[in-house]
């Protein structure tokens, strides 16, 4: 070992892979990676690297660093005949995911440090990948935003509108006092950014007036939830210096007030899903209640200023949104009885791959979109979201050329009703690697890694917290009172 306590290159390494091509952020090469201790230590010509234990030769492969989802629902306590901690990362590893966040929207809600340690000891049980977890940020949870963080979490979720799980959201007020909490501690808040009070009241007009067909769920949230949502959000982040997380961007409208926030300086960061990208109107007819999801798919119109948002940079990432639900509670006749969301953690890297494959984005650019922005946004950069001697060995090895059809039925999720199905894409997620171990290995998941993936939030290290206004706070101003 040398002084820092990584092993030398002289020692035997763990696990050599020869003959890839190794695609970061900035460029791609052909090297051999040397991995000890579950991290790289060395990348090179092979004659330079160290023996190794064992040799996997993955010619004609490309092995990027694997992707990081901050935007799953594996709905483990409470709706397991969804899915579970041990399908969902399953999923997550036929897919190239290395880490996922998980949601709080579980039975019950994460809202106390008990819950979350509950969800804790399923999840390190049963996940084949690396987690973290995320607690709601709302009334329930305003008294126990200290235990939570102490517990283990690697951010917020503020739920602005009524999604599966019906969550209630905060007034504004409350919102306020939340983030006034939140931004001395510098975690993270995700949002999901659409007013409740503007599509609640037009989803019961809709209803009485007799609509019930799954483009009337477009109409009970029109662009403007999300723009006011987003516009909103950014101001009480500007107002407290609390780092905020737009989460599934939908619309080309709420770009405007997410590149106006970040201009202006405000922690602001922003996903969206290969569904807004890659969907729209036009796929209503055939997929009817399949495609039902919050903030719903739109029109043709939008996909394009995405896309743009993604190289600008106005938008930093790509995330999932994995929402599973069985065909049964997606094929609902009624829109309004269908559930919203649907499987996504398996099929983002092969859909992006494909929007690779067409030139639409560079295979470098994915990476950062799908890898390292993430990581960098939620404080697990160079340690997770990076190709570096000394990074995690996560590894999502591909065949970029390998051309297939999404079959639901084939899926690894309990959910096998996604919208994708019958989809041809081009690349195939041949191995996964979390922290060095194979979890997918030659397309087969490999059972005896259920219960090592581990959670992220120990090794997160976020930036020096900025609060800003402290002592106009509901905290500073109750304090001061009479004095
Ligand atoms: C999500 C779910 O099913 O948990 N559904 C969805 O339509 N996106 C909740 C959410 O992320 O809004
Ligand atoms: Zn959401």
């Amino acid at each position: 070992m040398t002084r820092q306590g990584m092993p030398s290159v002289c020692e035997k390494a763990d696990l050599l892979i020869i003959n890839g091509l190794v695609v970061t952020s900035q460029a791609s090469f052909e090297a051999a990676i040397a991995i000890t201790d579950g991290k790289i230590v060395a990348f090179g010509d092979v004659s330079t690297l160290p023996q190794a234990k064992e040799i996997l030769d993955v010619a004609g492969l490309a092995i990027l660093p694997g992707a990081i989802d901050v935007h799953v629902h594996f709905r483990d306590p409470g709706y397991t005949h969804k899915e579970d901690w041990e399908s969902g990362t399953a999923a997550a590893a036929f897919g190239g995911v290395t880490t996922v966040f998980d949601m709080p929207n579980t039975i019950p809600t994460v809202a106390t440090p008990d819950v979350l340690a509950q969800k804790h000891e399923i999840a390190a049980s049963k996940a084949h990948v690396d987690y973290g977890l995320y607690a709601v940020l709302g009334e329930e949870s305003i008294d126990h935003i200290d235990g939570l963080i102490e517990t283990g979490i690697i951010g917020f979720k503020c739920y602005m509108g009524n999604t599966f799980g019906r969550i209630p959201s905060p007034s504004t007020g409350a919102m306020l006092e939340l983030f006034e909490r939140i931004a001395p501690t510098g975690m993270r808040i995700s949002l999901h950014a659409e007013t409740n009070s503007i599509m609640e009241r037009r989803e019961t007009r809709l209803r009485a007036a007799g609509k019930n067909a799954p483009l009337d769920h477009l109409a009970s949230r029109p662009a403007v939830v999300a723009i006011e949502a987003v516009e909103r959000a950014a101001t009480l982040a500007e107002w407290t210096g609390a780092r905020i997380h737009i989460l599934h961007i939908s619309s080309k409208d709420e770009l405007r007030p997410l590149a106006e926030a970040k201009a202006r300086g405000v922690e602001v960061t922003g996903e969206t899903c290969p569904h807004y990208l890659m969907l729209s109107t036009d796929d209503y007819e055939h997929s009817r209640g399949r495609i039902r999801v919050n903030p719903p798919v739109r029109e043709p119109d939008n996909q394009e200023p995405i896309w743009a948002a993604l190289d600008s940079g106005v938008i930093d990432m790509i995330a999932t949104d994995h929402a599973p639900h069985t065909a049964e509670e997606k094929d609902r006749p009624v829109i309004w009885d269908v559930d919203c969301g649907f499987p996504g953690v398996e099929t983002q890297m092969p859909l992006m791959l494909t929007a690779v494959a067409e030139g639409r984005i560079t295979l470098n650019h994915y990476v950062r979109l799908s890898s390292e922005a993430p990581a960098k946004a939620f404080g697990l950069y160079p340690r997770k979201g990076a190709l570096l001697p000394g990074s995690d060995a996560d590894l999502a090895i591909v065949d970029l050329k390998s051309r297939w059809e999404i079959d639901d039925n084939a899926l690894h999720s309990r959910s096998k009703a996604s919208p994708w199905h019958g989809r041809e894409v081009r690349g195939r997620v041949i191995h996964t690697i979390v922290r060095g171990r194979f979890v997918l290995r030659e397309g087969s998941l490999q059972p005896a890694t259920r219960g090592t993936g581990r959670s992220v939030h120990d090794i997160q290290q976020m930036p020096p917290p900025r609060p800003r206004n402290a002592d106009k706070t509901l905290a500073a101003v109750t304090r001061n009172a009479g004095t």
